[in-house]
């Protein structure tokens, strides 16, 4: 059915209830009872829509050996990825603890694992050598003379890849653009034949790959083109030199449109993004590692948020919601755009205005959407806060000693509560009063 505001199926949509009202589902669920559950603010996913998204991306790249390795930063709920690694995704983790999760959720996934960043502890390095994932991808000299020497202690070979900084821009936000000569991310792509022929030379080190990721939320597919010309003409010059490397890992960095109203199928932007990335890199016929994690989990989540309250400064309206940029960091960090709609429309609610969907918090950046124009609230509407499920909870904190939300994996007609929400005592507890 359509409604007067955007729905994202297949997780999220609008039916019309006994009620005569128009009421956001989770799939088979009513977001409304979810909140009479388990409270709000909550995140709420459909298993579906992680599931169609993980099937389209795989798909569009059936004909290729590839393996996806889901980008744990994204959303690293220990369910959510179980259910991926039950699909058969691997992952790409940044840190020792992304590596537990892994662990956690699927010991099976970790020879599936890549390990990105930029900086990498001795213990990191050493977890997940011992932990035998399937590559480093390292970023400086000095992070391959630390992964060798953690290599000889334990008598073991790290396989290897550089990530190379291809020097291209991608038109995003400039915290989340990586792929730039001035970022500090990877080594400069016309360094990457002399450190390959070092990393050869290590007795400790195997290269058998190359990596590259030029930032995320990049809606066009000419940037990854133009990356992946770059790495594929340098795959040539290193097999020139005799060195064959069997995976090239393309990174993630595919956007999401958030303004969507939800006509426009998500799968053609996947398809779009397999296209360019197939055509840059199919004569090298090589194992592509693919490292999505917004296109995968960020429409399958909302932030479901009830309304405190309404008040008026001078022309200015604000809804008050219980929600806050503790629970959804992205519009105060990048001045991030999420759409924002009424759990459910009654005939009555025609009658809209602009407001400010702000929080709590005791900041001005504190909002959650600038200028949108909503049915007029009342104490205790609830509004779903769409295309969350990505850089959500993840980037979720605990300031203002507010407790981070719980989250509730919908599954048909079936709701999990897959993080309980926090308590008071929890955030108190590693302090100790003596
Ligand atoms: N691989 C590497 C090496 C990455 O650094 C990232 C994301 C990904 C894969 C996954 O990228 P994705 O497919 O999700 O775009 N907090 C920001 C996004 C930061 C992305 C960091 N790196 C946001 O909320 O927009």
């Amino acid at each position: 059915m359509t409604s007067a505001f955007p729905s994202r199926p297949p997780g999220f949509t609008y039916q019309r209830t006994r009620s005569g009202h128009e009421e956001l589902f989770c799939e088979k669920i009513l977001l409304t009872a979810l909140s009479r559950r388990f409270g709000t603010p909550l995140y709420v996913y459909s298993a579906r829509a992680i599931r169609e998204s993980y099937q389209a991306f795989d798909s569009a790249f059936r004909d290729i050996p590839h393996t996806i390795c889901y980008s744990v930063k994204a959303n690293s709920n220990l369910h959510i990825l179980r259910e991926l690694a039950e699909k058969g995704a691997g992952f790409d983790i940044v840190s020792a603890g992304e590596l537990e999760r892994v662990r956690q959720a699927c010991p099976q996934a970790l020879r599936k694992t890549v390990f990105s960043g930029v900086g990498k502890t001795t213990e990191e390095l050493d977890a997940a050598l011992r932990a035998r994932i399937l590559l480093f991808n390292c970023e400086s000299g000095f992070e391959l003379a630390q992964l060798s020497a953690v290599a000889r202690k334990h008598k073991r070979v790290a396989p290897v890849a550089l990530r190379v900084n291809p020097d291209v821009l991608a038109s995003t936000h400039p915290y989340i653009s990586t792929g730039r000569r001035e970022h500090k991310f990877g080594i400069p792509i016309a360094d990457a034949r002399r450190i390959y022929a070092a990393i050869a030379r290590d007795k400790y080190l195997d290269p058998i790959g190359i990596s590259v990721h030029i930032g995320s939320q990049i809606q066009s597919p000419e940037p990854f083109a133009l990356a992946l010309k770059k790495v594929a003409a340098l795959v040539r010059e290193l097999r020139s030199d005799g060195l064959d490397l069997p995976f090239v890992d393309v990174g993630g960095g595919l956007g999401i449109d958030y303004e969507s109203t939800g006509e426009v199928p998500a799968i053609k932007a996947i398809q779009r993004y397999a296209h360019a990335v197939k055509s840059a890199t199919y004569n090298l016929h090589s194992h592509l590692l693919l490292e999505p994690g917004r296109s995968l989990v960020g429409a399958a989540g909302i932030l479901l948020t009830s309304v405190l309250g309404v008040k008026q400064n001078g022309r200015k309206k604000f809804v008050i919601v219980d929600a806050a940029m503790n629970d959804l960091l992205r519009p105060a960090l990048y001045n991030a755009y999420h759409r924002i709609v009424p759990a459910y429309v009654s005939q009555d609610d025609v009658i809209t205005a602009l407001y400010d969907v702000v929080g709590p918090v005791c900041e001005t950046g504190d909002f959650l959407g600038r200028d949108r124009r909503l049915p007029v609230p009342a104490t205790g509407d609830l509004y779903a806060v769409l295309d969350a499920g990505a850089y959500g909870m993840s980037l979720a904190s605990n300031y203002n000693s507010r407790s981070r939300p719980a989250e509730i994996l919908v599954d048909g007609s079936k709701a999990t509560l897959i993080r309980r929400r926090e308590r008071i005592q929890d955030l108190l507890a590693p302090e100790q009063l003596t």
